[in-house]
């Protein structure tokens, strides 16, 4: 790893087409040149506090619906040592017009620190932000700032099946093509994937990192799976508040928790049906589809369903992970 925080000249590091676009590669993963530049401003200027929260993950497997929900559980539940000083019925504002998430789309209150603070042109001051600081980051372990590494702040990390995440991701990209342009052919966008050419990729390598990290460190390094959210949402929920130290007390909270952050509210709430986020322009309904566990069948041949398959468990082989 370069603690340099430099990096070569972008002409000197290894270079791939993404999708017809240039990502390069540096300490083995695939960056777009923007977000190499923010990833370099944020390893040499963000200063962890013990008590922020740092949502990772790669793209598309699940990341809005994390950041809703540590949102949520964070504005509703009391921290554990406040949690019998404040009556109970006060915390979880029932009425939607009390509810942040109805105005804004998730990533508003949840920043990505490589996009939303530390962009290349001008970084975000956070440093008068108040106590606890919840952020995301698409960045794989390896490239995080030591001081994250370090100190005692904690790390939510969630991935999702590598073939539900390659749909998801090419139905997504292509919302950012013209009608002329029309959909990115998908077999050319699964031969990328499986040569581990993607945003933050290779989508593997990014999993495997966090998933050890959380075996060595399990207080720190919370990794949950999108399908496994989606079986058991009540278990999950309740595990992510408990590591948040935010322990529910109370099932209907989780019940209100889970439902708040759901995917059939949210998609169906004005501002995620027509607003536009202010960073790139994107609709914020690019980031609410099907959320279905099982939609690459609609998408994948029997091939390439075989071929990945045996790409990740070659990958996964002895970690104790299966996708
Ligand atoms: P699909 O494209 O399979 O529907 P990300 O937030 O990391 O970009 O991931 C996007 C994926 O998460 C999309 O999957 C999207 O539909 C799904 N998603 C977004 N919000 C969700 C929520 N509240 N609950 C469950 N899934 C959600």
């Amino acid at each position: 790893m370069d603690s340099s925080e430099s990096r070569k000249p972008l002409d000197q590091l290894p270079k791939e087409s993404f999708w017809d676009n240039p990502l390069y590669q540096w300490d083995g993963f695939w960056y777009r040149a923007g977000h190499l530049d923010a990833a370099m401003a944020l390893r040499s200027q963000y200063t962890a506090r013990h008590d922020d929260v740092i949502l990772a993950s790669p793209m598309k497997t699940g990341t809005t619906w994390l950041k809703a929900l540590c949102f949520c559980i964070m504005r509703t539940q009391p921290q554990e040592e406040d949690a019998q000083k404040i009556d109970e019925g006060t915390l979880v504002k029932s009425d939607d017009g009390e509810d942040p998430l109805v105005k804004n789309h998730p990533a508003v209150y949840v920043q990505t620190l490589e996009v939303q603070v530390f962009t290349a042109k001008q970084p975000l001051d956070i440093s008068g932000m108040k106590s606890p600081r919840l952020f995301h980051t698409h960045l794989p372990y390896s490239a995080l700032p030591d001081s994250i590494k370090n100190s005692k702040c904690k790390i939510v990390y969630i991935a999702r099946n590598p073939k539900d995440t390659l749909v998801s991701m090419w139905h997504f990209f292509n919302k950012l093509r013209t009608p002329e342009q029309g959909p990115y052919p998908f077999d050319k966008a699964f031969e990328c994937f499986c040569k581990g050419v993607s945003h933050f990729g290779p989508f593997l390598d990014h999993v495997l990192q966090y998933w050890n990290e959380s075996l060595k460190a399990p207080d720190k390094v919370l990794f949950l799976k999108y399908e496994d959210l989606k079986r058991d949402p009540k278990g999950h929920v309740k595990k992510l508040a408990l590591f948040l130290g935010r322990p529910f007390t109370n099932e209907k909270k989780v019940e209100e928790v889970i439902w708040r952050c759901s995917l059939e509210r949210l998609k169906n709430l004005e501002v995620n049906k027509n607003g536009v986020d202010p960073w790139v322009g994107m609709q914020n309904s690019a980031f609410f589809r099907t959320g279905k566990v099982g939609d690459w069948k609609n998408m994948f041949t029997t091939e390439m369903s075989e071929r990945l398959d045996h790409i990740t468990l070659q990958k996964l082989e002895g970690s104790g992970l299966h996708l």
